[in-house]
């Protein structure tokens, strides 16, 4: 881990992408370097004092297209990097469909990664070979960075606020992360390791690390039958959930009950039983959609639903 490197190996594959604009930038660098000093050294010497060279007026005629030359070119090249930045980082493609969704949270100082089967991990992040992954991250403090100099990816970390980045990992091995922006005493021992293993491998250590909780399987079901679209993204819809259970819900009508478990089943197989008082009876009933088994869970993970942050 602490060997000497004047360059980390590429692990992704959006690695090569950057790794060339990096270095047509730097060369494009050097070039304007060596014609600026190279200019400067043979325009000391050719009119040095006492040098027999020309030293009328300037000619006049060009110097307009000239002008206009230099600023033309100068715009085009930033704007074919600019392009091209854009293009490496794929900041205008979506995310690629299928991809494994890993939920990151930072906190002074370490980070914290979930995986769909629930396993989870600190300051290690298990990915596999070739398997394009998402990376949804927000932050329990401040500004974090996440930043994995293989992969070429680096993505500030806000609270109150996902952020998403994705990569594909192309090379099996272990990689440094790092913690890119100054959040602390110990930022600079804030980091990790990447262990890029093949799918089989990734597949046997998640199944293996599973959580296998009641809540964790409810977590699950209300990713997969969609709740959040309208729960978590539309506080227009439906009502937040946060903190509901054993809350008194104000229902349409006048009345009112007490958030218990048959309530939170009640709602989910019998939406139209009682309305939040505020909303319209559009959700749907989930009585046949989702099993008993899922039910309990759902019921379970909305009982440790809290406001505030992520765990
Ligand atoms: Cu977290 Cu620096």
């Amino acid at each position: 881990m602490n060997q000497l490197f004047l360059f980390p190996p590429a692990a992704s594959l959006e690695a090569k992408g950057v790794d060339q604009l990096y270095f047509v930038m730097l060369g494009l660098s050097f070039a304007i370097l060596a014609l600026v000093f190279g200019l400067i050294v043979v325009f000391a010497w050719r009119y040095r004092a006492g040098s027999g060279a020309r030293r009328s007026k300037l000619p006049g005629f060009y110097a307009h297209e000239m002008e206009i030359g230099w600023t033309l070119a100068t715009l085009l090249v930033f704007l074919g990097i600019y392009g091209w930045s854009v293009e490496a980082r794929q900041v205008h493609w979506a995310p690629p469909h299928g991809a494994l969704n890993v939920r990151v949270v930072a906190k002074q100082w370490m980070w914290k990664f979930e995986h769909p089967s629930g396993a989870r991990e600190i300051d290690a992040l298990h990915l596999p070979l070739g398997v394009p992954v998402r990376l949804d991250m927000t932050s329990q403090d401040v500004i974090h960075s996440f930043y994995v100099p293989a992969f070429r990816e680096k993505q500030d970390v806000l609270p109150d606020r996902i952020v998403t980045l994705w990569f594909t990992p192309s090379r099996l091995g272990q990689y440094a992360i790092r913690c890119a922006e100054y959040c602390g005493t110990n930022h600079s021992l804030m980091g990790g390791e990447v262990y890029v293993v093949t799918p089989a491998e990734y597949a046997r250590w998640a199944d293996r690390n599973a959580d296998r909780s009641l809540p964790a399987a409810g977590a699950r079901s209300f990713a997969a039958l969609g709740c959040a679209g309208c729960h978590e993204a539309r506080a227009d819809l439906a009502p937040r959930l946060a903190d509901l259970y054993g809350s008194k819900v104000a229902l349409e009508g006048n009345r009112s009950v007490l958030a218990d478990d048959a309530y939170l089943e009640r709602s989910i197989l019998d939406p139209r039983a009682d309305i939040v008082k505020g909303y319209l009876p559009i959700m749907p009933s989930y009585r046949g959609v989702a099993t008993p088994e899922e039910v309990s869970a759902l019921v379970a993970y909305l009982k440790t639903m809290k406001s505030g942050r992520t765990p």
